[in-house]
């Protein structure tokens, strides 16, 4: 693993006269300056330049991918993950195995150890086959030391709660798995998710969930430190409800044509909406990028 952006200087290389914001560096195609929202460094954003850091330990990359100092369930930072063809597709016959790496497993592992819970939708639960995260005795103390409960809960948004209740992912979860779903989501599948031992929240006046309160209903939980891994529906409504504060997206060295989905579906923003980009690591051809959103 290494990191192509942001560069660290070489230390006895002084930075050249004529380095500066010239032809294709100038505006805003050149590295962003520390003191730019969402650039490593700034405050309320994860990632420090200059600091040294072994990619290769998970020690490292914990540090890599930190949340931002102070994120807390008052302060809570949502951070998606996802994984992209170079076509866009965000799956390969509906799964996106197929498009991912030992590498992107490794920071998907990564990005879960250091979550409170993670937020997925139940399409993505049904078709990818979830079951409970474990604990992992890399990050025990880690994760102790900022009180948050050995493995991360996984918290599935749904509106028809039709879900395996029978399945692993509700009966053997270390932290009990969180039904986040709408007050007039279907009565008899709420009690049988309470029976499998699930905490149902509500954050939605009908069947749906409203994103924005998703997130606010979570840190009421105690959690802040949020991830989720889509799939493209629910990602879409984060990023549409402006509670998106980061994306971490892995590009895929590979090309499927198709007609697979993007990684976030539904309706279109009036106006795109800007990230910046605060790192970029490379791992035989993949990209891991993680881009913040501009405040
Ligand atoms: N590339 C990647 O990184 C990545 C990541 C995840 C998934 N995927 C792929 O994406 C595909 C699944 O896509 P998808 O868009 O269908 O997945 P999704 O967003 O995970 O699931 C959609 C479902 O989530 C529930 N949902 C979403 N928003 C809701 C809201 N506001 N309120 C209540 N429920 C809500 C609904 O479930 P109910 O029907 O139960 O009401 C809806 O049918 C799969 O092929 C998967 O492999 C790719």
């Amino acid at each position: 693993m290494r990191r192509l952006y942001p560069v660290h200087p070489a230390p006895d290389l002084p930075a050249s006269p004529s380095a500066g914001p010239t032809g294709r560096e100038a505006g805003t195609t050149g590295p962003l300056a520390p003191g730019t929202p969402g650039v490593p460094g700034t405050p309320g954003t994860p990632g420090t330049p200059g600091t040294p850091e072994d990619l290769g330990t998970l020690e490292g990359l914990a540090e890599a991918y930190a949340y931002p100092p102070g994120t807390d369930a008052s302060a809570p930072w949502l951070r998606g993950n996802m994984v992209s063809s170079l076509d866009g597709a965000a799956h390969h016959a509906g799964h996106s195995r197929p498009l991912s790496c030992e590498a992107d497993v490794r920071i998907l592992g990564l990005l879960r150890a250091l979550a409170d819970v993670v937020v997925v939708g139940a399409g993505t639960i049904r078709t990818e086959g979830y079951g409970p995260l474990r604990a992992r005795k890399a990050f025990a103390g880690r994760r102790a030391a900022l009180g948050q409960t050995p493995a991360p809960a996984i918290a599935v948004v749904t509106s028809g709660c039709d879900l395996d209740f029978s399945s692993p992912l509700f009966t053997e979860a270390l932290t009990p798995t969180v039904l986040l779903t709408g007050t007039a989501a279907p009565e008899a599948r709420v009690r049988a998710a309470r029976e499998a031992g699930a905490v149902v929240i509500t954050a939605g006046e009908g069947t749906g969930v409203d994103p924005a309160r998703a997130v606010r209903e979570l840190a009421r939980h105690g959690w802040g430190r949020l991830l989720t891994e889509g799939g493209p529906q629910l990602l879409g409504q984060f990023a549409g409800a402006g509670v998106l504060d980061e994306l971490c997206l892995t590009i895929a060295p590979l090309v499927t044509s198709g007609d697979a989905s993007r990684i976030m579906s539904g309706p279109g923003l009036d106006e795109p909406r800007r990230f910046s980009p605060a790192s970029i690591l490379e791992e035989d051809g993949f990209l891991f990028t993680r881009y913040v959103r501009n405040r």
